[in-house]
């Protein structure tokens, strides 16, 4: 799909913030509260690990909020989910961690308010990404730290998959047109449909440090056990990072 012919529809934004309500309970139910092993053995303990020291931080696109619960855990400090989807800010709520309605694009804090940002499987998703890299910058104290996680661009170009060549006997990771933008809406299970925006990854770095970060690390770790266990057919993709994780400094 164009990514500019679908900005250029007025109705662009609430025909998003309709995915994201209705498919709200499926992520609830398939990826949080424990039983997503790439959350429990991967991303939770990356994010645990960065977050030290810092007592404000804001969880961008917090869905139900079990990063911002896990920072909270890890400083002892608070983290509050922001997301736009009222379901999501209820559960986060229930479960035990402050939570606003408010979006990327707009944050609802003040200007360099807040120790740190997560953003954690989020901009990916977003059509404005500079707008939403240029809040996080705003929003973030100097010196203040942000942690972007992301499905890695290598394996979500669009036109990427796995190849099984009876011919040459060989399995093989097919990649799309990476260096291309685009915009799919894809249906990641039956009857979800999920938009993503493909970027490559300097796309991503490269926003960030035009907004007044620095780049302190980047991780791309192989998937973890627990979900390569769960098929045979992933031992074929062991070796292809399923994260991205980008760690920046905001300069003074
Ligand atoms: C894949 S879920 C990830 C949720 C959470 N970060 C986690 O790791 O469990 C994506 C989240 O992004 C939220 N979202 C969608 N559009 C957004 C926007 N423009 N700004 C902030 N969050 C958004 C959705 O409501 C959803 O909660």
């Amino acid at each position: 799909m164009d990514l500019k012919e679908f900005m250029e529809n007025p109705n662009h934004d609430a025909l998003l913030k309709d995915l994201w309500d209705s498919h709200a309970g499926w992520w609830q139910r398939g990826f949080t509260d424990g039983v997503d092993a790439e959350y429990t053995e991967q991303i939770i303990p990356i994010v645990k690990k960065r977050v030290a020291g810092l007592r404000l931080i804001l969880d961008v696109g917090g869905g139900e909020g079990q990063i911002a619960r896990a920072v909270s855990e890890a400083t002892g400090g608070m983290s509050v989910v922001v997301d736009p989807i009222l379901s999501q800010v209820r559960l986060a709520l229930r479960r035990g961690s402050p939570a606003v309605l408010g979006s990327a694009e707009n944050l609802p804090f003040a200007s360099a308010s807040v120790d740190g940002a997560v953003a954690c499987l989020v901009f990916e998703h977003l059509l404005e990404l500079d707008r939403a890299l240029s809040e996080v910058a705003r929003a973030v104290r100097p010196d203040g730290r942000f942690l972007l996680l992301l499905n890695h661009p290598i394996l979500q170009t669009p036109g990427s998959g796995l190849i099984d060549d009876a011919d040459l006997g060989e399995r093989y990771w097919r990649l799309g047109p990476y260096l291309r933008e685009d915009l799919s809406v894809e249906e990641v299970e039956k009857d979800i449909f999920i938009p993503f925006v493909h970027r490559p990854l300097s796309r991503y770095v490269n926003g960030a440090i035009a907004t007044g970060f620095e780049l302190v690390e980047m991780l791309e770790p192989a998937p973890p056990d627990g979900f390569l266990a769960r098929s045979d057919a992933y031992a074929d993709v062991a070796a292809y990072p399923r994260l991205l994780v980008l760690h920046f400094r905001r300069c003074s």
